[in-house]
């Protein structure tokens, strides 16, 4: 998995770097602010952690977001119809051949570390922490992949009667379309090609509109480690037209979609009205992910979940807490905790190494998120101030006490938490949640080890995390996706997703 010893979390983590700007006002300009008075250069840094906070400044000077062109419709056919074309051969190179090409791509990622990440802050406007974590999770996913498709994909003996040799292959369907979104723009998108490679398949990739310079990256990457371009090719443009095309066209044997619950569904009758073949979709979607507390949690432990599960990435992850349920008896406690944790966050500019907040991805994300706002403010009790910026994008934390579960059937992708108090059987509440229909993360708090064993067990939720925070799943660690709305399952980075990207033969043989 991604290298420990990049040591851009020592950078990070140091408290010297989290300096004031100089000015007090928010810059896009990370290296003057921290070239600044606290610290000039990098004398007095560990060696390794110097030699890496100069590459990430180097980077970051040098960092230009290129516009890509658009594919258009006739482009989307002539690349499917390449895509089905260049399959058989792809499929039949050897699985070692195809898992040491993902791996020499996670080695250039790796080397490529610091221009990724300030990519990520340029182009999706990621905070550095969240930039550094989703190229390691790009190289995880390379390398987990590549070494569960050379397990996965050798041949099974199977017991036969005497005289009779039985076996059992997996190999690729065909041309998948991977269509991706823009919270993760570099790990779900490699994840879902890699995947889709590795397994023997070709790939049309269709990254969201809103980043498609880090994913030319991605897949500039691929191709010097050996993807041949006809085996994967990259078309960009909106998901109404670019996407929807190549989900219709004729010759695609799969789609693997990230995205929002809607688009899902959209593709999923698209893919039902084609003619010829069932085509398989993967598809991992929203959530109303919640949390429940009960009277034995730690009031300093929940509070530090709740600020990272909620507003950490601004809120912008599938993953995210969107509804807190607190036991009555602590829950004036705990409420009073997140509003000052969440109080004391940096809100603003995502290339200041301080900000824990930054900014929503665009116009259209900003102005979503604030018609839910007008919404709540007026259904529900605002528990913290005001604090959107039309001009930056920006939204500080925002917290809204409400009365009833049901209240938060929509998810709202950005730093806002509803809250509510609850008494009574545990088990009420978390049937309520499931209610709802979504079943990605969830989190429980207590302290009775038996209890949340039950409660994992009645919720439908394909996260649970007991304790913690509820976000940044760990590839080959925590595989992750949901049920219901949610998605269609498999997980990401776990062992049962690359048997989806995969048709079975079983070969018998009298011999
Ligand atoms: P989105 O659904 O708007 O777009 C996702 C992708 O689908 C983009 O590439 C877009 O261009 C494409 N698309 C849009 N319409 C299409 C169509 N008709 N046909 C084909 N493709 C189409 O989602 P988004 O705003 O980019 O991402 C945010 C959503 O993604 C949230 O709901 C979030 O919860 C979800 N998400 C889920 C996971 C997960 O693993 N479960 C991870 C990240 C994000
Ligand atoms: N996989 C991402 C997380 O767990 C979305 O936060």
């Amino acid at each position: 998995l991604a290298d420990e010893s990049v040591g851009m979390e020592a950078l990070l983590e140091s408290p010297m770097e989290r300096c004031a700007s100089e000015d007090g006002k928010p810059a896009f300009a990370l290296p003057a602010r921290l070239y600044g008075a606290q610290r000039p250069n990098s004398e007095g840094l560990d060696p390794a952690v110097a030699e890496h906070r100069e590459r990430l400044f180097a980077a970051w000077r040098q960092v230009a977001v290129p516009r890509v062109p658009e594919a258009s419709a006739g482009e989307a056919s002539a690349a499917a119809r390449r895509a089905a074309e260049a399959f058989d051969a792809w499929n039949h190179r050897p699985v070692a051949e195809r898992a040491a090409v993902l791996r020499r791509a996670a080695d250039a990622m790796q080397a490529q570390l610091p221009p990724l990440c300030a990519l990520l802050v340029a182009e999706a406007r990621k905070t550095w922490p969240d930039a550094i974590a989703e190229v390691r999770e790009a190289i995880d996913f390379l390398r987990y992949y590549a070494t569960e498709a050379e397990r996965l994909l050798a041949p099974v003996e199977l017991p036969g009667p005497t005289g009779e040799r039985n076996t059992l292959r997996l190999h690729g369907r065909g041309a998948w379309v991977c269509i991706s979104p823009w919270n993760f723009p570099l790990a779900i998108f490699t994840g879902q090609v890699a995947a889709a490679l590795v397994t023997g398949n070709t790939v049309l990739a269709k990254p969201a509109e809103q980043t498609p310079a880090i994913a030319r990256e991605a897949v500039r990457l691929l191709h010097a480690a050996g993807v041949p371009a006809e085996v994967l090719q990259l078309l960009h443009g909106p998901g109404e037209t670019v996407g929807a095309a190549l989900v219709a066209e004729p010759a695609v044997a799969g789609v693997v979609f990230t995205g929002s619950t809607p688009v899902a569904k959209a593709i999923q009758r698209a893919l039902a009205a084609k003619d010829g073949p069932i085509v398989p979709l993967i598809a991992e979607t929203g959530g109303v992910n919640a949390m429940l507390v009960d009277s034995s949690a730690l009031p300093e432990q929940v509070a530090d979940a709740v600020v990272q599960s909620a507003f950490r990435s601004a809120g912008q992850r599938c993953s995210a807490l969107r509804l807190l349920c607190v036991h009555e008896s602590i829950a004036d406690g705990v409420i009073e905790m997140v509003r000052g944790a969440a109080q004391a966050l940096v809100v603003g500019d995502p290339t200041d190494l301080a900000t824990d907040v930054g900014p929503l991805i665009d116009a259209e994300a900003f102005d979503g998120v604030a018609r839910h706002l007008a919404r709540l403010r007026t259904t529900a009790r605002a528990l913290l101030p005001e604090g959107e910026d039309a001009t930056t994008h920006t939204v500080a934390p925002q917290l809204f006490e409400i009365r009833h579960v049901a209240e938060a059937s929509q998810e709202i992708f950005g730093p806002v938490l509803q809250v509510l108090r609850w008494r009574g059987d545990p088990k009420d509440v978390i049937a309520q949640v499931n209610a709802l229909g979504y079943g990605l993360t969830l989190g429980l708090q207590t302290r009775i080890d038996s209890r949340a064993l039950a409660l994992a067990a009645q919720a439908r939720a394909g996260n649970v995390y007991v304790n913690r925070n509820t976000i940044g799943a760990v590839v080959g660690v925590q595989p992750f996706g949901g049920e219901g709305l949610s998605g269609t399952g498999p997980k990401a980075g776990g062992p049962h997703y690359l048997p989806r990207f995969c048709a079975e033969q079983t070969l018998t043989i009298n011999t």
